[in-house]
């Protein structure tokens, strides 16, 4: 849903992971190769588990490699910018210290929070839709709104 519109978005390269590697074989060089193009990644996915899908862990797992992401002369992501666009089932209230899940989707990002930092990119606060059980159509054709001018004002700085 918060895809809508984004691929005629200028300055913005939509990449969709499980269309490009139905069976999770995922291009290491030409996946490395978009994000050395690219200043601002913006990794968009369902809250699955607490957590990415599979195949965005898969992703990072061959796609970071020490020597590239990390380590002495692992600095092709250097200076870089990275946040989470996330929808989720639960509500809101549901991700907070005193809601059912008891916890905030900000602390249960944190290891992607970790791995940017590790590759030295700086990580911004994630873009969260809560609530997709149960949602509208008009309300989600408002947040893809909200989310395409949120993108907007990362290209434009
Ligand atoms: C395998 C699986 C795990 C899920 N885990 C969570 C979860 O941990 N927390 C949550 O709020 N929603 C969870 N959901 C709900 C999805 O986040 C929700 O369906 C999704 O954000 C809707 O967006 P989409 O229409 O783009 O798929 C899960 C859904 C599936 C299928």
């Amino acid at each position: 849903m918060l895809t809508e519109g984004l691929e005629t978005l200028e300055g913005v390269t939509f990449h969709d992971l499980y269309e490009a590697y139905p069976d999770f074989d995922i291009d290491v060089r030409r996946e490395q190769a978009l994000l050395e193009a690219h200043d601002i990644i913006v990794l968009q996915h369902p809250f699955f588990w607490y957590s990415t899908p599979a195949i965005l862990k898969q992703w990072e797992d061959l796609v970071l490699v020490h020597g590239w992401a990390y380590g002495q002369d692992g600095t092709a992501l250097h200076g870089k910018k990275l946040m989470n666009a996330v929808s989720t089932g639960a509500r809101q209230s549901a991700y907070s210290r005193d809601g059912f899940h008891g916890t905030t989707i900000e602390e249960l990002l944190l290891p992607i929070k970790k791995t940017a930092e590790l590759c030295g990119m700086q990580y911004l606060p994630p873009f969260a839709v809560y609530g997709a059980h149960g949602m509208t159509r008009d309300e989600m054709h408002d947040h893809a709104a909200r989310y395409r001018a949120m993108l907007k004002g990362l290209v434009a700085g």
